[in-house]
């Protein structure tokens, strides 16, 4: 398994200095405000996911030896503070999304044929795509009987087509694999589905378990959303600008796969027609390992990685613009943090 052969961008990183801004690249100020609700989040995971069969169990336990960021947990405990609510259910609510977050991460990487995740083997390489569908689909079946548990049709309902968007998303993007005339706005159309949707779930959750006023909660997913825009673009940066050994991911796939993403699309809107035709006759090809780096610097050359990182941050504004009006408070600042951490993150 495993197509994706590591690059060694560092050289380009180097040149161009894209290295990310060092400051915010940990959650930990975010973490803070809600470290009771992750800790119990963290021991609903590990009582949820045992299972009567050891290859279940022996796959689930390489999942819980690597971790995840919990940025969408982290997000969600955030933003019900911030509007000061809370419920018996909110950490199951958490939960579920997570799981599928989890779900789709065992799918894309069949997708992606990745071999590496959370710097960890994916379960496709260490077991096989079989086992990878299938225990995506047995977390997602976990994720949908706690959301019942939740007794909130309307959560359910909302999470249901956050997972809905999610497949259409990645099957966009496959079916728009090759197309290097992809616009800035299918392509944000794409990252919204694939992304933002449990984003903005995550963001309004909380309002939602409490029965808040229809336009909050649309505040609240309108916010998600933007993060989650925000935070894909970041991811799609990392993936021409980041180091495998940070990212804990294959560096270099998306350009290989010929997903076109924010950085290589400005730079092919902006160059001039010769340049973008040389350039899309190489990644038409199929980009090799030796054609990688001048791929790279036409993106980096053109200011496409500065463009990327500059809507990133747009993206991260206008979300907290929307729920500046909740008033200031910790959960707020750490609001701020968990943008700050999307638009620079390294990993
Ligand atoms: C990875 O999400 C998939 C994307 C939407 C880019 P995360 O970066 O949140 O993954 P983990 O859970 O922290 O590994
Ligand atoms: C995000 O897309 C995956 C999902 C939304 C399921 P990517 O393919 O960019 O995510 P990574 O880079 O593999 O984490
Ligand atoms: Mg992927
Ligand atoms: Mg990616």
């Amino acid at each position: 398994m495993g197509v994706n052969k590591p690059f060694d961008n560092r050289v380009s990183c180097r040149i161009f200095d894209y290295s990310m801004r060092k400051e915010p690249s940990h959650l930990k100020w975010a973490f803070d405000p809600v470290r009771s609700e992750l800790t119990k989040f963290d021991r609903l995971l590990e009582s949820s996911l045992s299972a009567d069969s050891a290859l279940i169990q022996s796959v689930i336990d390489h999942l819980l030896e690597k971790r995840g960021k919990r940025i969408r947990p982290t997000l969600l405990f955030l933003t019900a503070r911030c509007c000061r609510m809370t419920h018996s259910k909110i950490v199951e609510a958490a939960l579920s999304i997570e799981l599928i977050h989890t779900a789709t991460l065992l799918h894309d990487d069949v997708v992606d044929q990745s071999d590496q995740r959370r710097g960890h083997t994916t379960v496709n390489a260490k077991w096989n795509n079989l086992i990878s569908i299938l225990i995506g689909d047995y977390l997602f079946a976990k994720a949908f009987r706690l959301l019942v548990s939740t007794k909130c049709p309307s959560l359910t309902a909302k999470v249901s087509l956050a997972t809905e968007r999610v497949a259409f998303g990645e099957l966009r993007q496959i079916e728009e694999s090759g197309n290097y005339e992809l616009t800035e706005d299918s392509y944000l159309e794409i990252i919204a589905a694939k992304t933002a949707s449990l984003f903005s779930t995550s963001a309004a959750s909380g309002a939602m378990l409490n029965g808040a006023t229809a336009k909050d909660i649309n505040r609240l997913s309108r916010f998600g959303e933007q993060i989650g825009i925000s935070f894909q673009i970041a991811d799609d940066l990392l993936d021409i600008v980041g180091d495998s050994n940070t990212t804990g991911k294959t560096v270099g796939s998306d350009l290989m796969q010929g997903k076109a993403t924010l950085p290589l699309i400005f730079a092919l809107r902006t160059s001039s027609k010769q340049a973008r035709k040389e350039i899309t006759d190489v990644l038409s090809n199929g980009t090799k390992p030796s054609e990688y780096k001048r791929i790279i610097e036409f993106i980096g050359n053109s200011g496409g990685i500065d463009y990327a990182r500059q809507r990133a941050a747009e993206f991260g504004e206008k979300g907290l613009g929307l729920i500046r009006k909740f008033g200031e408070s910790r959960y707020y600042s750490a609001l701020e943090q968990v943008v700050n951490f999307t638009v620079n993150r390294q990993n």
